[in-house]
C-alpha cells in the first residue's frame, strides 16, 4: 500500500501531504466512501461542520478498522458558531458527530464574524489536546498575518482555493514566511475549465504515463502544497493516490507554472459583494442563525 508522505507543521504535528476531501458528498454516502479511501490507502480525511456529513466520517472511519491513530482528521468551524461561545459548543459537537475525542486539526472555515473569539475557543481546545492543530481557511493575506501576528497560537495551516490556474504563489510565499502550510481546496479546480482534458496537463501526464489530474496533485505537492482531491469513485481514488512514482521535469514543472491565470474566476469569491451578502444574508443569518446577530 502507498506510503503517503508527511510535513511537519510548526507545532511539530505530523500531516499527510495528500488526503481526501468529502465536500458535496451526501452524508448517508460518507461512510462507504471514507472507509473506502481509507482502504485504498488515504490517511487525512478533510470534512466540515458545515458539509454536515463529520458523522459519516466518524463512521467510514471505524468502519475500516484504521486505528484512530493512523488516521488524520480535519473539520472546520461554520461561519454560524463564529465567536468564541457558539466556537467552544461547536468543538464538542463536532467531537460528538464524528465519535472521537481529538481531531488532529480544526479550521476556522471563513474570516467572517467574530473570528478572534472563535480562535481563542480553538487556543482552548489546543491547550487541552482535544485538537492537535488549529488553523484558518479561506483568510485573505491581511487576515491570515491578523491572526498569525496577534493571537497566542499562530495558525498551523490555511486552507485556499489553489489549482493550475490559481496556484496562489504570492499568498504561498507570505504564509511560508509566517510558518503556516498551504493546504488547497479544489485541487482540480472541481473540474472547471475542462481541467481533465488541458492538453499541457494531458502532454505533461503522457509522457510520464499519468493522467491530468495527477501531474496536477504531483506538480502542486512538488510546489509544498498539501492536497485534498475530492471524488466519489474507488478508481479515482486509487487513480489519486497513484502520485509518488514519477517525478517531473524542470520544464514540466515551468508549463505548469504557466497555466495560473490571474484572470480565472475565483471558484468562491470572498471579495464580491452580492456572493457575500448571500452568504452571510440569506444563508448564514436567516437560514442557520434565525435571524439573530451573530456579535
Ligand atoms: N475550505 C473550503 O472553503 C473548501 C472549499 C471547497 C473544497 N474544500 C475541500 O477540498 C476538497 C476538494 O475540493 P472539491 O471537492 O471542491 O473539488 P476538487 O477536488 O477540485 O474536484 C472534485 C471533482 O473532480 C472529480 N474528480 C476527482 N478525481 C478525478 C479524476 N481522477 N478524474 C476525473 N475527475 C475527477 C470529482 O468527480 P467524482 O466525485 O464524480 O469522481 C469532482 O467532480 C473538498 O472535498 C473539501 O474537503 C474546502
Amino acid at each position: 500500500m502507498t506510503t503517503i508522505p508527511t510535513t511537519t507543521l510548526n507545532n511539530g504535528v505530523e500531516m499527510p501531504v495528500l488526503g481526501y476531501g468529502v465536500f458535496q458528498t451526501p452524508l448517508q454516502q460518507t461512510a462507504t466512501h471514507v472507509r473506502e479511501a481509507l482502504e485504498v490507502g488515504y490517511r487525512l480525511i478533510d470534512t466540515a461542520q458545515a458539509y454536515g456529513n463529520e458523522e459519516g466520517v466518524g463512521q467510514g472511519v471505524r468502519d475500516s478498522g484504521v486505528a484512530r491513530e493512523d488516521v488524520f482528521i480535519t473539520s472546520k468551524i461554520w461561519v454560524s458558531n463564529m465567536s468564541y461561545e457558539r466556537a467552544r459548543a461547536s468543538i464538542d459537537e463536532s467531537l460528538r458527530l464524528l465519535g472521537t475525542d481529538y481531531l488532529d486539526l480544526m479550521l476556522l472555515h471563513q474570516a467572517w464574524g467574530d473570528y478572534p473569539g472563535a480562535w481563542r475557543a480553538l487556543e482552548e481546545a489546543y491547550a487541552d489536546g482535544r485538537l492537535r492543530a488549529i488553523g484558518v481557511s479561506n483568510f485573505y493575506l491581511e487576515r491570515v498575518i491578523d491572526v498569525a501576528l496577534l493571537a497566542e497560537v499562530p495558525p498551523a495551516v490555511n486552507q485556499i482555493e489553489t489549482h493550475p490556474f490559481r496556484q496562489q504563489d504570492e499568498a504561498h510565499r507570505v504564509l511560508s514566511d509566517l510558518g503556516i502550510a498551504h493546504e488547497a481546496w479544489a485541487p482540480f479546480a472541481e473540474g472547471q475549465n475542462n481541467i481533465f482534458a488541458n492538453p499541457v496537463l494531458t502532454e505533461i501526464g503522457a509522457r510520464h504515463g499519468k493522467t491530468a489530474g495527477q501531474v496536477i496533485l504531483r506538480a502542486l505537492m512538488d510546489k509544498d502544497v498539501i492536497v485534498i482531491p475530492k471524488t466519489v469513485r474507488r478508481e479515482r481514488m486509487e487513480e489519486n493516490l497513484d502520485v509518488f512514482d514519477f517525478e517531473l521535469t524542470d520544464a514540466d514543472k515551468a508549463a505548469f507554472a504557466a497555466l495560473d491565470d490571474p484572470s480565472f474566476p475565483r471558484i468562491f469569491d470572498h471579495y464580491d459583494p452580492t456572493t457575500v451578502r448571500w452568504l452571510l444574508g440569506e444563508l448564514v443569518k436567516k437560514q442557520q442563525l434565525g435571524g439573530a446577530a451573530l456579535y
